[in-house]
């Protein structure tokens, strides 16, 4: 029998519960969804990975960034898969490659094209399964999954995160300064923000959380508070906004 997209269930049964966590460059989003997906037992998916995926293949295979038909059926086409924490492109390990300054550029360009964005938003989706999903990203409680139980949006002052991004790049061996981080940060959540389509804002019924001068623990530690709390309350969406811890 086909059953469809992941999203679908037999009649009765609930969809897999879906933790959405979205927010600008080096908000803390990766490390936080991973944490709280490790302490529930969930799936964890890294959207802008996606992104990146396609930004590095069309750079390799030297397609044009304006050229979208070109690059959604890129997008529709990537063979990818995820393994032990690992990123694959057609079977090579492209988990460094996907993580320069360059590609998370050229990954925010693509991003903007709507038709690369539908051709990814069903690989998205089946992401979805049994237990659960904590799905990180810019969308992910506004388009992906407007139907998340708990929508997180993760912010810090643009001189965090580019700090945060700057240790683990240095610790990587790039030679970058936090100056040109700041700069590339700024102007990608400026595209982010800017384009029509699925722009990253925050959605209307999510929990706001300013990590500045929180440890990803206690972000963590926070978000699960919020998803316990919900859960026992049987409830199906975000209460409370504008948290600062
Ligand atoms: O999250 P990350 O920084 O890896 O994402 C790289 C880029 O991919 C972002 O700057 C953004 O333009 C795009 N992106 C997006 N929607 C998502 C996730 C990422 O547009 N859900």
């Amino acid at each position: 029998m086909n059953r469809g997209p992941a999203t679908t269930f037999e009649p009765g049964v609930e969809a897999a519960p879906v933790i959405a966590i979205d927010g600008p460059a080096a908000s803390g989003k990766g490390t936080i969804a991973q944490g709280v997906a490790a302490a529930l037992g969930y799936r964890y998916l890294d959207s802008g990975s996606l992104y990146r995926l396609v930004a590095l293949q069309a750079s390799r295979q030297k397609v044009s960034f304006d050229d979208e038909p070109r690059l959604a059926a890129l997008a529709d086409g990537l063979e990818l898969s995820f393994a032990d924490g690992r990123t694959f492109l057609s079977g090579q390990d492209v988990s460094e490659a996907i993580r320069t300054e360059e590609v998370s550029a050229l990954a925010s360009k693509v991003a903007v094209l709507p038709r690369v964005r539908t051709a990814l938003l069903t690989r998205q989706r089946a992401f979805r399964a049994p237990p659960g999903l904590v799905a990180e990203g810019r969308d992910m409680g506004t388009v992906v999954f407007p139907d998340a139980r708990l929508k997180i949006y993760l912010t810090a002052s643009a001189e965090a995160r580019a700090s945060r991004r700057y240790k683990q790049l240095i610790d990587k061996g790039n030679s970058i300064t936090i100056q040109g981080l700041l700069r590339d940060i700024r102007e990608r959540d400026a595209r982010d923000s800017a384009r029509a389509e699925a722009p990253l804002k925050t959605a209307a019924d999510a929990v706001v959380l300013d990590t500045t001068d929180m440890t990803a623990d206690a972000a963590v530690a926070y978000v699960l508070q919020q998803y316990q709390t919900l859960s026992a309350a049987g409830s199906t969406g975000g209460r409370e906004r504008s948290k600062k811890a």
